[in-house]
């Protein structure tokens, strides 16, 4: 059993798929929980009804975690509901994906952005927070080191997500934080509905996942769920990888 009661977590894009399933997890666990999004109010409400329904204390922060401002402005709101953090999962995320010949500058720049910047500005704003060490997870996925069609800026926003997270990993070890990667395989949720060859690559993915079946956000959460948790106390600076056993396959 995993005791989360008294600690506090934020889950960025934390009322819909992946991010909603860990706040969940989290709460179920007696976490107190803040979700983040950027557009969808009627989804966070909803995250926020089944948050509450756990017991927990729940708030949701309309932000673009790629604004700076946004984010000061969160974490204004957020200091004030809670006062502390022990746990970030930087789940949000967003790029353009085309193939590498259609891609301009401007796109590269938003997606490495919002993907890999935003980890060091949430880190900046969490660290101060975190009264008694802390738990830093980032969601990356195959993609930082497959050549995945249409991926191109997305997935060296991954790659240099999961560098950015073992040197904060160094960095912040010696003040009891963990920082690590956890990577998914194909997961259906509505960010599969921007992928131009989203129907090949759900039937691809079922087919070469030597488990059988897709991930789902359940299964990335229970992962989240023991790397946030004490029996993950030594593990700093890695990527760990939920597929299924995907990515092994020739
Ligand atoms: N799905 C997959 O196959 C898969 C596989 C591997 C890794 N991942 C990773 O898992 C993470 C979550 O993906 P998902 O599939 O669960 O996505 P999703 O279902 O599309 O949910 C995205 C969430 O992020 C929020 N969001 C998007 N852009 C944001 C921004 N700029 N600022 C704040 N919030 C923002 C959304 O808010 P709104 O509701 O307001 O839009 C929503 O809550 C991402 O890091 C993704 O790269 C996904």
């Amino acid at each position: 059993m995993i005791d989360l009661t008294g600690k506090v977590a934020l889950v960025t894009g934390g009322t819909r798929g992946i991010g909603r399933a860990i706040a969940l997890r989290l709460a179920r666990q007696g976490c107190s929980v803040a979700v983040n999004f950027m557009r969808n109010r009627k989804a966070a409400a909803e995250a926020i009804e089944l948050l509450e329904a756990t017991g927990v204390k729940a708030k949701a922060y309309r932000a673009n975690v790629g604004n700076e401002k946004d984010l000061h402005d969160m974490f204004e709101k957020f200091h004030e509901d809670f006062g502390r953090i022990d746990i970030l999962i930087s789940n949000a995320a967003s790029g353009v994906l085309k193939p590498a010949m259609e891609l301009t500058r401007r796109h590269w720049s938003w997606t490495m952005d919002i993907n890999a910047a935003t980890l060091l500005h949430l880190v900046q704003h969490c660290v101060p927070l975190m009264k008694d060490g802390g738990k830093v997870v980032a969601i990356s996925s195959l993609g930082s080191v497959r050549a995945i069609p249409n991926y191109s800026a997305v997935g060296a926003s991954k790659a240099a997500l999961e560098s950015l997270v073992r040197h904060l990993a160094v960095e912040l070890a010696p003040q009891n934080i963990n920082v690590n990667t956890l990577s998914a395989g194909v997961v259906d949720t509505d960010a599969l509905k921007h992928f131009p060859n989203r129907d090949e690559m759900i039937s691809n993915s079922e087919k070469k996942t030597p488990a059988g079946r897709l991930v789902t956000s359940e299964d990335v959460a229970d992962v989240a769920l023991f790397m946030i948790s004490d029996y993950a106390k030594m593990i700093h600076g890695t990527t760990i990888v939920v597929d299924g056993g995907y990515h092994v396959v020739a």
